[in-house]
């Protein structure tokens, strides 16, 4: 069992921060990460259109890589599905919403508390509720930032255009002087030094990055599924239902070394 890989998957690049921090975490583990560039953006997409797409994406790594864990590294896709995937399969099905807003209630200490996400994800109410369960005495400013994740794909992380837009679309977040912003969208960190002059040194950006990489090393530990420290990795898979070179080329400057190449995987 644990020769098999801890799968991941987001709409795109997004989920790379996530993957990084797995494989950062847990160097003896396996990892194989689907990204649906070919279908990028899931933000602005029925919740309904999403869920059928975690369920092709899920059925690819469980079914067909034989994955032992589902990392659902995108916001939107777990706002839509992640339940329905956890009782679809009897392995461990993990999200990032609940690892974010556990690392960001830790963080606050004025109990005012943002979180920007996908249009998708801002609207299902998730992150909402999951604060409200979590911490019912913090202030949340929840706030949709369209076209932030289009930015990311196309490679561009500081533009003046991206600046234009971080700054318009977090104003209401500067207004409700919240002193910790939650990314609450995978793609996100790599925005995270526009995002930071536009918010200001004293707001605190959290990302869901390691604390679900922590979760992810709690349930291998919890159920004796954690590899040896001896035994060497097999190496990482990186998918994409979009342009293999463009994954392979972005992918490996947002990832680092280990995306060396990338396989082309048609959903169906
Ligand atoms: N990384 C995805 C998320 O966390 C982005 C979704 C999209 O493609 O709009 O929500």
């Amino acid at each position: 069992m644990p020769d098999r890989p801890i799968a991941l998957f987001d709409s795109g690049f997004g989920g790379l921060t996530v993957a990084r921090a797995v494989i950062d975490l847990l160097p003896n583990e396996e990892i194989v990460y689907l990204g649906d560039t070919g279908r990028y953006p899931y933000g602005p997409r029925p919740q309904e259109e999403v869920r059928h797409f975690a369920h092709q994406i899920a059925t690819e790594l469980v079914e067909g890589r034989d994955a032992r864990m589902l990392v659902v590294a995108c916001n939107t896709a777990a706002a839509a599905a992640l339940d329905e995937l956890q009782d679809r399969f009897d392995i461990p099905v993990i999200g990032v919403i609940e690892p974010g807003v556990r690392a960001a209630i830790s963080v606050t200490t004025n109990g005012r508390l943002g979180v920007i996400g996908t249009v998708g994800t801002i609207n299902s109410g998730a992150y909402q509720h999951s604060v409200e369960v979590a911490a019912p005495e913090v202030a949340l400013e929840a706030l949709a930032c369209p076209g932030f994740v289009e930015f990311v794909e196309r490679g561009e992380f500081d533009s003046e255009q991206v600046h234009v837009l971080a700054e318009r679309l977090l104003a209401p977040a500067i207004a409700a002087k919240v002193d910790t912003l939650l990314l609450g969208c995978t793609h996100y960190p790599y925005l995270a030094r526009t995002i930071a002059d536009v918010m200001g040194r004293e707001v605190v950006l959290v990302s869901s990055a390691d604390e679900t990489a922590f979760e992810v090393r709690h349930r291998l530990e919890a159920s004796s599924l954690l590899r040896p420290s001896d035994s060497p990795p097999g190496p990482p898979t990186f998918l994409t239902t979009g342009d293999v070179d463009w994954f392979q080329h972005l992918g490996s400057r947002l990832l680092g070394p280990e995306l060396d190449s990338a396989v082309a995987v048609r959903l169906g």
